[in-house]
């Protein structure tokens, strides 16, 4: 039988994401947290892991160089890619929101100025609410563009509320809930139908 092949990020839901794996029965001896390997083979020899950088797991099982990703919805909103959803994972549990300081209106005299490392998100969730902006892609920081007057509000994810907080800054939106998802590639789906089944059903005994 063929490896099935994990797609992960190696950021801050990766811990989480490995306690799910290996309480489902998946369990990969040589990983440690500081370990800078980056492919694990489990113990059963049937599971290949990957680890890659978070926004480049859809492009992975797109392409089919992983069978299955676990990546958060807002990467998935972000750039959609052509693989199947399978499974909310219920780990990495955060928010998209718009955040700005506390006295912030929205008017539409001026073009909004958005800093963000979602600017695909923010141009579609203004349009849809109908507030002209520009948007300023950013890849880490981005509290720091309206403390320094590059932007007027940020769009980003919050997840304990920290980072705004000792920034002055406060949720001024929701935009949507985030979780870690499942993704499987359409092909391998098709050839590797029953591996990739018993895997979810696995993991979904783990959330029940
Ligand atoms: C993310 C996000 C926020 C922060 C939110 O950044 O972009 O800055 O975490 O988390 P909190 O609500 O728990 O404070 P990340 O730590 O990935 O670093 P980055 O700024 O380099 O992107």
């Amino acid at each position: 039988m063929s490896y099935l092949t994990i797609a992960m990020g190696k950021g801050r839901t990766a811990k989480q994401a490995m306690n799910f794996l290996e309480q489902s029965g998946i369990k990969f001896p040589d990983f440690h947290e500081k370990s800078r390997k980056l492919v694990f083979i489990d113990s059963t020899e049937r599971v290949k892991l990957i680890f890659v950088k978070a926004v480049d797991v859809p492009t992975y099982v797109e392409n089919g160089a992983a069978d299955i990703g676990i990546v958060g919805k807002d990467t998935i909103m972000e750039d959609p890619a052509d693989v199947y959803e399978m499974l909310d994972l219920g780990i990495g549990k955060c928010k998209l929101a718009v955040a700005g300081f506390p006295d912030k209106q929205f008017t539409n005299s001026a073009p909004l100025t958005v800093a963000s490392k979602y600017p695909a998100i923010a141009k579609e969730y203004f349009e849809r609410n109908g507030i002209r902006t520009k948007t300023i892609k950013l890849n880490g920081s981005v509290e720091l563009a309206p403390l320094i007057g590059m932007s007027d509000v940020i769009v980003d994810i919050v997840e304990t509320g920290t980072t705004l907080k000792e920034n002055g800054l406060v949720v001024l939106q929701d935009i949507a809930d985030v979780s870690a998802r499942l993704i499987v590639n359409k092909a391998s789906f098709a050839t590797k139908t029953n591996q990739i089944q018993q895997f979810i059903l696995d993991l979904r005994a783990v959330l029940e």
